[in-house]
């Protein structure tokens, strides 16, 4: 298994290009299970995610292509089986189901099962298409949908802003008969990505970024061009990364405007930003970072995909701040490693409260999901002495080419296998 050994302590200094957005290339994939006719999609990250993305479409009966940044799906002939070797490595798998539901009104895709940061249900998916006519069961660890016709418009009210179901909705939605209202939709940009490319395929679709999605249904959707957006999780990543380590950063096609809730509590710190003509600019005001109060929200709140990386740059601010966890019951599992690198940091259920320290030293650590690795990655960019990182799998399911990306700006980060 591959480790990531990092010698601390350097600023960073330089441009970082941030890659395609994987929470919106992974529905988007799964969105091409609609199309009659080839879709070419650009900017696609290189990721493990997006491997087993492609493999599931290969498996759901579309002939693919991935070469560069640029994927291709040709759906010609759709199967309703979606296997939980699959499905069981990535969660996302299951946005499969809308599609599949809407062109063949049956469907048998695993159930995922919980992951490291916590149980996941898949609840408000089934609820939402079983009001648009689907009746599912789960047995054998299989979902098994059934509808008689077409899926029908419905009004649907969520009762919490998911975006996996709001996704996998929209997708069902665009070929259901008649019109669909989503009511407390999520309004994350990932999802507005999606709306929009369902919508170059032929979806009629509007309010997406708003609370309330209408969705007119067409009876098929073909073929198209798109580029995927670029990843607000990533850009802000690298963000801390200038901040933590007292560099400069120029994030090049770091998409600003949907990164508002992490700039604000980054500036509060005292992180100097800004946005010029392609690119931002990142680097500490005058040295010192004060600690903050953070709540993760679904969008436009702070997001839980950044909670573990603020983390990481909040060990460095001075006095005490409270990070309250609102999304995944689970998420701190980075705690304990960032202890072991010198932190202070104390938990109580969905709360850990940090105070600063004056510097943290290089430890092994064990990476434990993907947001939580890039927390340790950046503590080992700002610990003295060399951090190791085991089990970086999970990196490499959500940040392209992260070690030559952070070498490229002075980082000291190898790679090795064992
Ligand atoms: C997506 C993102 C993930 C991000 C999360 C929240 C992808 C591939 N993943 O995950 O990176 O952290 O949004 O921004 O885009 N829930 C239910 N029942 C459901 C669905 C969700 O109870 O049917 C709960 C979940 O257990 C969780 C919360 O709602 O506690 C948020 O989940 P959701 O918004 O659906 O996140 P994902 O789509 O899984």
């Amino acid at each position: 298994m591959d480790k990531l050994i990092i010698e601390g302590g350097i600023p960073l200094q330089g441009s970082i290009q941030v890659s395609g957005a994987k929470n919106a290339a992974l529905p988007i994939l799964m969105a091409c299970l609609l199309a009659e006719g080839p879709v070419h999609l650009s900017n696609v990250p290189r990721l493990a995610d997006i491997d087993t993305s492609l493999k599931l479409l290969n498996i759901l009966g579309c002939e693919t292509t991935f070469e560069g940044n640029e994927a291709t799906s040709d759906c010609v002939d759709l199967k309703p089986e979606a296997p939980y070797d699959l499905v069981k490595t990535m969660r996302a798998s299951v946005l499969c189901l809308g599609p599949i539901m809407a062109r063949l009104g049956e469907a048998k895709v695993a159930l995922p099962g919980g992951c490291a940061i916590g149980a996941r249900p898949v609840d408000l998916h089934l609820r939402g298409l079983e009001r648009m006519g689907a009746k599912f069961e789960v047995t054998e660890g299989y979902i098994k949908g059934k509808c008689k016709g077409r899926l029908k418009g419905a009004h649907i009210s969520l009762d919490f802003p998911t975006v996996g179901g709001t996704q996998n909705l929209l997708m069902a939605a665009s070929l259901a008969d008649g019109t669909t209202t989503l009511d407390n939709a999520a309004r994350e940009p990932e999802v507005v990505d999606l709306a929009n490319f369902l919508n170059t395929m032929g979806a009629k679709i509007t309010g997406q970024g708003t609370s309330v999605i209408t969705v007119e249904g067409v009876t098929s959707l073909k073929g198209c061009e798109y580029r995927i957006m670029p990843d607000r999780i990533e850009a802000g990543t690298y963000m801390v990364a200038a901040a933590i380590t007292g560099g400069e950063l120029e994030i090049l096609d770091c998409p600003f405007q949907e990164l508002d809730a992490v700039t604000y509590k980054l500036r509060e710190m005292g992180v100097w930003l800004q946005e010029e003509e392609g690119y931002v600019l990142v680097r500490r005001a005058n040295g010192l970072l004060a600690n903050v109060d953070v709540t993760t929200l679904p969008h436009p709140g702070f997001p839980t995909d950044m909670q573990a990386q603020l983390m990481a740059l909040m060990c460095f601010g001075k006095g005490a701040g409270i990070i309250e966890e609102k999304i995944f019951e689970n998420r701190f599992m980075h705690v304990l490693e960032l202890v072991r690198l010198g932190a202070d940091v104390r938990l109580k259920g969905r709360t850990a409260m940090v105070h600063g320290v004056n510097k943290l030293m290089g430890a092994p650590v064990m990476a434990s999901d993907l947001r939580a690795s890039a927390s340790l990655v950046l503590a080992g960019l700002a610990a003295e002495g060399t951090t190791t990182i085991e089990r970086i799998y999970h990196l490499d399911r959500g940040y392209e080419n992260i070690e030559e990306k952070l070498s490229g700006v002075g980082a000291r980060i190898k790679r090795v296998s064992e």
